[in-house]
């Protein structure tokens, strides 16, 4: 955990507030790559994820940028930092966590979508291969241009490569078909909405396995009427749990007194995962990709299940 205190807030678009968040004393803060998120603690006990706007890939950084859109549907997070978020206030934040990665080396041409508040990760990202070989095209959408954080910026570094898309000024949103036809793409990178990240998905459905990054904000819909109950077992002493079809593997281990880590209980950002001992997990999270899901090693408990009766974790 990072002590750290807020030493800019900056509202730059609207309903978009830039924090930055610096160690006491001028310290350095561990570096983070572009696609890095950080979860901050807040005094209410809730704990929120959101992308470094600042992640470079250097070793260390005098500082770290997030940006928060106010959410309509707001459980407090947000909220609170819109309106009670002070310069100066002091927050815990976590080491910088990386599930987003940018990997551009076998690839030759690559699209970035970033939409509303997503455009957050993608941001860090088009910044850090700005000057490299890599041909890469952003489209940068929001509602109105008056919602989009970093147009500025982005509006200056190359006016070839950045496009945007406003909903209320071209009649609607984005045409997904003919951006996605007018490639060819070997990768896309992309954040936004759920519609619109589902939408992707469906269009994407044939292209090849590891050409397709994804940032979610909100896990998506599961229809868990057919959950079944399973045993949870510890590999360390053998203690067991019986994990009822109501309850997650999390909520099972914690009913049972294990103290284990967790932060969105949503299966969004990694911080609850644990290794498969035995057994086959059902998937049922955000974080792991079709890899890590075929082998079946690395397991998210706020959210999946097992596939079987019975599943042994490292614990
Ligand atoms: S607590 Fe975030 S993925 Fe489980």
């Amino acid at each position: 955990m990072i002590q750290v205190a807020v030493t800019r807030t900056q509202a730059i678009a609207r309903d978009v507030l830039l924090i930055e968040l610096s160690a006491p004393g001028g310290q350095s803060l561990p570096g983070a790559a572009p696609g890095a998120h950080v979860d901050v603690h807040l005094p209410s006990g809730q704990i929120r994820q959101y992308s470094l706007t600042n992640a470079q890939g250097q070793v260390t950084q005098s500082c770290y940028q997030i940006a928060v859109a106010r959410d309509a549907n707001s459980r407090g997070g947000s909220e609170w930092i819109h309106d009670k978020l002070r310069l100066g206030s002091s927050l815990r934040i976590s080491e910088p966590r990386n599930l987003f990665p940018l990997d551009v080396s076998a690839h030759k041409k690559v699209l970035f979508i970033g939409a509303g508040i997503g455009i957050t990760p993608i941001y860090s990202m088009v910044n850090s291969i700005k000057s490299s070989p890599t041909d890469w095209t952003l489209m940068a959408c929001a509602r109105s241009a008056s919602r989009l954080a970093f147009q500025e910026e982005l509006s200056g570094l190359d006016e070839q490569r950045v496009h945007f898309h406003f909903d209320m000024d071209h009649g609607g949103p984005l045409d997904l078909q003919t951006l996605l036809s007018s490639g060819p793409w070997d990768a896309l990178y992309a954040c936004g909405p759920a519609g619109l990240l589902d939408a992707l998905q469906d269009a994407t459905r044939d292209w090849p396995a590891g050409s397709v990054h994804m940032e979610r904000f909100k896990a998506q819909a599961q229809d868990n009427s057919e959950n079944s109950s399973f045993e949870l077992v510890l590999s360390s002493n053998g203690q067991s749990v019986h994990v009822e079809p109501e309850e997650s593997p999390l909520e099972a281990l914690e009913r049972i007194g294990v103290d284990h880590p967790f932060a969105c209980r949503e299966g969004l950002c990694g911080t609850c995962e644990v290794e498969v001992v035995e057994g086959l997990p059902d998937h049922r999270d955000n974080v792991l990709d079709a890899n890590d899901r075929a082998a079946g090693k690395r397991f998210i408990p706020c959210v999946s299940r097992c596939g079987g009766n019975r599943l042994v974790i490292n614990l």
